[in-house]
């Protein structure tokens, strides 16, 4: 049977719709499974070797001239306001908008806060924009102390006493010097570091910072909580603490959880030690609690600092840090439902 393109196209030239049903019809009976367009490419198989190629391409530029028909008739509907048939009925509940998920480095967020709330801890946030005084002086990191390379900073260029924070632990000494003990805190944000070595590295990133002040508070106590915490979020009950230095603490440590060792991943995520490195921390430096009146022959305390994205890669399986930055929705939407 011969098909007469030119009145399939006229057909679709001259066709009209006022409601959104109507347009929905037109393309069932083109596009559909036992549309029209469905029909012609059947034909195809009796159509003579020669010609089948000008028939493809004439199928394919009816087919295009449908679509565009129905973009055409959606767009003129949207534009004369709405579909005509839906009335006026303003009441009518709108079309379910589409639900975003969290971040993942959110969902970590707030499950460290969940963990340490329950014992007693608080939130306290301070700012992202900093003077020296809160994220260095005031930490026992002295003027000009190497220690302050340690973190690479981001100065603001008429003010060098202002910078972004590199640590939530400048939350530290806004608590201190606003509260009395006890003092039982935790601060999760955002910090910033100068520390552009390679596009792996980021500037920005996000931290919870720790902070028990009171009388008598020990070493033992440090560990305990940390344990409590490894044992609440990783599911792991060994932690050991490994030697460390930071200006405001004293002693100071590293923490690492015993993760295992029993299949690749495990080995990849601790470079085939089991263990894997997940804080810093250490007693709170007398010179720290007097910067910021508090007494330190009376009260003693202990502070923890941890990386999020760490962990949210660690808790996710997220190969790659850049994941956690770029908004990829794809990526992003593989976290919904996941509060
Ligand atoms: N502020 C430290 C860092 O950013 C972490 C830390 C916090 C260490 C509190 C000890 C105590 O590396």
């Amino acid at each position: 049977m011969e098909i007469n393109f030119e009145s399939l196209k006229a057909q679709v030239r001259d066709f009209t719709a006022d409601t959104a049903d109507e347009i929905e019809a037109f393309r069932v009976a083109w596009l559909g499974k036992k549309g029209k367009l469905r029909d012609a490419s059947a034909q195809m198989k009796s159509v003579a070797p020669e010609s089948r190629k000008s028939f493809g391409q004439q199928l394919n530029a009816l087919k295009a001239e449908v679509n565009e028909k129905i973009e055409g008739l959606k767009n003129a509907l949207a534009e004369a306001g709405g579909d005509k048939s839906a009335g006026e009925d303003l009441t009518r509940p709108s079309g379910q908008e589409p639900l975003g998920s969290r971040h993942p480095v959110s969902l970590v967020r707030r499950e460290i806060e969940d963990i340490f709330k329950r014992i007693g801890f608080s939130v306290a946030e301070g700012p992202e924009i900093e003077d020296d005084r809160h994220n260095f002086s005031a930490l026992n990191f002295p003027p000009e102390h190497p220690a302050r390379d340690m973190q690479d900073t981001f100065f603001i260029e008429k003010n060098p006493d202002i910078a972004l924070r590199t640590h939530t632990s400048s939350v530290q000494v806004r608590v201190m010097e606003s509260q009395k003990p006890p003092i039982r805190i935790i601060a999760p944000g955002r910090v910033y570091r100068n520390e552009a070595v390679s596009s792996r590295s980021h500037c920005i990133f996000h931290q919870v910072e720790g902070l028990y002040i009171d009388k008598g508070v020990t070493f033992a106590d440090l560990k305990q909580t940390i344990a409590y915490f490894a044992e609440a979020f990783f599911g792991k009950t060994e932690i050991r603490m490994r030697p460390s230095y930071f200006p405001f603490t004293e002693p100071s440590a590293e923490v690492d959880v015993y993760w295992g060792l029993e299949n690749e991943t495990d080995y990849r995520i601790t470079k085939g030690t089991g263990w894997l490195e997940i804080m810093g921390c250490g007693m709170v430096d007398p010179n720290v609690l007097e910067a910021s009146g508090i007494d330190p022959e009376v009260y003693s305390g202990y502070a923890f600092g941890m990386g999020i994205e760490r962990i949210a890669m660690n808790r996710f399986n997220i190969g790659d840090i850049r994941l956690l930055f770029e908004n990829d929705v794809r990526f992003l939407n593989s976290f919904k439902g996941a509060w």
